[in-house]
């Protein structure tokens, strides 16, 4: 009997946070705040209440199965106007937030991936004469995206959701939806897939939801710069020690062993550029 193996991405920390948790919450907190565990591993992820959420779904596993797809269906447009928030003056419907992360199948955020939204009004009905709720936009460098909108309203046949084509730089589009947990109609829709329910929280007349996308991309898109240069995985590095990545030269802010998927343009909590 052998002992059971952890990937990279699920070995564990010696404060017991996988190393999955700690890659995306790098990306969002000081590491030192989250090895001490002054943070939640992923705060977007805390419900008001305190206790944590499930994410969902659970990203950026390594050998997991990417992203369902969804059809298509009928109302999406191309050219759609770069932007971030669909609201509009006099726009009506409950606040929504959206927002995640794009991953690759190695969990390797996907800087520059593109995401094009689109959705009914309040109303259930989609705009197919011009672009009210309809816009893309590009995730940062650190993989991340956010949208601001509204829920969306119902319509004959369908529970709620959102439509979505995500990909990355060069490489296919996923096209699917996103849907809304605890909608009555998820249990009479044949499209709703589970997978694909964001997490969803109130926060005063609001809502909030979030989603990471894993697609089925090898290395995650990689980091802006090509590899190359003196930094290498599997090496302890110390504070103020600098490697070389890609084009670029880095300053390390926190003493750890580097592995693959920490690149020092993919880690700003542990590579500083200089
Ligand atoms: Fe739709």
């Amino acid at each position: 009997m052998t002992t059971q193996e952890n990937s990279p991405d699920q070995q564990q920390t010696p404060s017991g946070i996988r190393r999955k948790d700690l890659l995306k919450a790098a990306l969002v907190a000081p590491l030192p705040l989250i090895i001490a565990g002054a943070v939640p591993a992923l705060a977007r992820d805390r419900a008001s209440s305190g206790k944590p959420l499930v994410p969902t779904p659970a990203a950026c596993e390594p050998g997991e199965a990417p992203t369902h797809s969804q059809m298509e269906g009928p109302y999406f447009k191309p050219n759609s106007p770069e932007r971030t928030s669909l609201i509009e003056p006099g726009t009506q419907g409950t606040r929504l937030t959206v927002s995640g992360y794009v991953f690759g199948l190695s969990c390797q955020p996907i800087a520059n991936a593109l995401l094009d939204f689109w959705q009914a009004d309040v109303y259930g009905a989609y705009d197919n004469a011009g672009y009210r709720f309809r816009g893309h936009q590009f995730t940062d460098s650190q993989g991340a995206f956010r949208l601001a909108t509204i829920v969306p309203g119902l319509y004959p046949g369908r529970t709620r959701h959102i439509h979505v084509k995500v990909q990355a730089p060069n490489k296919p589009i996923l096209t699917t939806q996103l849907y809304f947990p605890g909608e009555p109609r998820n249990n009479t829709d044949s499209l709703f897939d589970p997978a694909l329910l964001m997490n969803i929280r109130t926060v005063g007349s609001e809502q909030e939801g979030t989603f990471d996308f894993v697609l089925n991309v090898d290395g995650g898109g990689g980091p802006t710069d090509p590899p190359g240069g003196t930094w290498q995985p599997g090496v302890s590095y110390s504070v103020g020690s600098t490697v070389t990545y890609g084009s670029g030269t880095y300053r390390c802010l926190q003493a750890h062993t580097s592995v693959v998927g920490w690149e020092p343009p993919n880690a700003p909590a542990l590579w500083q550029p200089v």
